[in-house]
């Protein structure tokens, strides 16, 4: 794990995900790479998107398959703990710990015995827009939800990620907080050459923030393009049918498919 100081690509060969006999992702075969830009991974409620995301931390482990990085470190034999490291994820109701800001920001790098510096906190900050003097001993607790969701991302950022791998981090922000957050994730890709994969339910969010989409449905990939490809490739239409032919099966197999 030592040599894996940048992201390449991730490749995903045969990976199924299964709880019981209840089959969550079904045979995904997919490359994501850096080269691709911002990765969406859309699809319907249910169809997986969170799941793939875990597997990618290294939360959950495939029950077939295996997953590899950059051409060659098979995730089953690296440490979770480094590999969560350098490929960060940001749930989808992430939780602060109680306490302030900066002990908030503080903690990740604090399990590696790396201190971080005032500075270095001050910068996190800023790339969220968040003024550090005003910031940077807030209790959390206090903070509005959209305050709040970029303290966790600057808890991801802390780590320094390669990759990050947020799930639907805007669905509970007003559209000023979401703006702030995309301007943020455009700035980490430029200017620290972070690779982002992020889940969203939102059309206009895919449109405007990825470069490729990944959409999932009902457990399996149904379409690998880049964003422009896709919304030239469906009409609106079929992309509401995308949606809607979704079977909510609260996680069992569709048999009758
Ligand atoms: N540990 C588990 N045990 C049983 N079923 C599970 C488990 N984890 C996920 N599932 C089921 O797998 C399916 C996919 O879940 P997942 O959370 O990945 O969906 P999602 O696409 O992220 O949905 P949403 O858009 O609502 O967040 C769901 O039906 C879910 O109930
Ligand atoms: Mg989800």
């Amino acid at each position: 794990m030592q040599e894996f100081l940048s992201f390449k690509q991730l490749t995903l060969n045969d990976v199924s995900y299964s709880v019981g006999t209840t089959q969550i992702l079904k045979n995904i075969n997919v490359t994501i790479t850096k080269d691709e830009g911002i990765t969406g991974i859309v699809g319907p409620s249910g169809s997986g998107k969170t799941t793939f995301l875990r597997l990618l931390n290294k939360l959950i482990s495939p029950s077939q398959g295996e997953i590899i990085l950059n051409q060659r470190y098979q995730y089953s034999t690296q440490p979770s703990r480094e590999l969560r490291k350098k490929i960060g994820l940001l749930h989808q109701s992430s939780f602060l710990f109680p306490g302030t800001v900066k002990a908030n920001v503080e903690y990740g790098p604090q399990i590696w015995n790396i201190p971080l510096s005032f500075e270095e906190i001050n910068n996190l900050l800023r790339k969220v827009d968040l003024s550090p003097l005003k910031y940077i001993d807030r209790t959390v607790s206090d903070l509005s939800g959209g305050e709040k969701q970029r303290v966790c991302l600057v808890r991801t950022l802390a780590n320094k990620p390669c990759v990050l791998l947020l799930d639907e981090p805007t669905s509970s922000l007003d559209i000023v907080s979401e703006r702030i957050v995309e301007e943020t994730l455009g700035k980490l890709v430029k200017e620290d050459e972070i690779k982002i994969i992020i889940v969203t339910h939102s059309l206009e969010q895919t449109k405007r923030l990825t470069d490729e989409i990944i959409f999932l449905k009902n457990g399996k990939i149904e379409t690998q393009a880049s964003t422009k490809e896709f919304f030239s490739t469906y009409s609106e239409n079929q992309i509401i049918d995308l949606f809607k032919k979704e079977k909510i099966t609260n996680g069992r197999d569709n048999k009758s498919e």
